[in-house]
């Protein structure tokens, strides 16, 4: 038998642990398009997920596929930011998928903050819009928790009404305003893709109460809200939802947009990371 998820996210905490013995107060993972910000790291130590035990690799254009561990400027916060994600589109179990959360958990990490890009599906938002996820709808129809349990990752049924810390919320809504980024609130639903959806599967998905529309994000909150963590959830709105404007939608736009909105949403993230060391919750 292969080894169980917590044994395999103990491998991969023991060799980051030997690359980088500071401790970690926040992990962060960025999106398609979102990878700037690790750049903004001080002190950085950069390891590709081939070199860590059982990491699969990020097979996305747009996703470098590296941890960054380093210090925010101005701050004595160390962050671990993930450049890239592994999605289940690409062929990857739920296990695979989850696997860095449940390493970041290992490695003690209380304070999780996940970035996505997303179709808008709220008809008010626009492409370069930022939406807190307020909770999201699992239209994956699975979860990362299926199969046998193991105690040490958390509970067999975890309580999931409030994924998304309503404090971390109020505060990234009022650092946005301090930076002057506007930011909406809405249900982040996430599929599994590939493919982006139809009209008539978006106008669905409006009728089923969702505001933006993913294929990331939820089983890394399912995971980091079993294991404890207190989470954020930002999606950036690359583009209208299918049909909701009469246009075609494509990748390249999807990572366009994110650098074109790269510099508002570091001073974001910076603002808020500052915040909750300020405010001393966690560790
Ligand atoms: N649908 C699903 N995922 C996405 C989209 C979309 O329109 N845009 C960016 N990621």
């Amino acid at each position: 038998m292969t080894a169980g998820i917590f044994d395999r996210a103990q491998s991969a905490v023991r060799y980051i642990r030997e690359k980088e013995p500071r401790p970690i107060d926040v992990a962060v993972v960025l999106g398609s398009g979102l990878g700037n910000f690790a750049e903004t790291l001080v002190e950085r130590q950069i390891i590709p997920y081939e070199e860590i035990p059982d990491f699969v690799r990020s097979t996305v254009e747009g996703h470098s596929g590296r941890l960054v561990i380093g210090r925010l400027p101005e701050s004595s916060l160390v962050a671990a930011v993930m450049q890239g994600r592994f999605h289940y589109y690409e062929g990857y179990s739920m296990e695979e998928v989850t696997l860095p959360i449940r390493t970041f958990g290992g490695l003690g990490v209380k304070r999780l903050v996940l970035t996505n890009a997303a179709g808008g599906v709220n008809a008010n938002f626009r492409p370069g819009d930022f939406m807190l996820i307020s909770d999201h709808i699992n239209m994956m129809l699975t979860s990362p928790l299926r199969g046998q349990h193991d105690h040490r990752l958390g509970a067999r049924f975890p309580d999931l009404s409030e994924v998304y810390s309503r404090e971390y919320r109020q505060l990234a809504q009022e650092v946005a305003a301090e930076v002057g980024l506007q930011l909406h609130a809405g249900v982040y639903m996430a599929l599994q893709g590939p493919n982006y959806e139809s009209p008539a599967e978006i106008r669905m998905i409006r009728l089923l109460g969702a505001d933006a529309i993913g294929m990331s994000t939820v089983p890394e909150a399912i995971v980091g809200c079993q294991m404890g963590m207190k989470i954020l959830g930002v999606s950036l709105i690359t583009n209208a939802a299918a049909g909701v404007i009469d246009e075609p939608i494509n990748h390249e736009e999807v990572l366009t947009m994110g650098q074109r909105v790269s510099g508002e949403f570091t001073r974001f993230l910076s603002g808020f990371l500052q915040r909750i060391v300020i405010g001393g919750a966690g560790r």
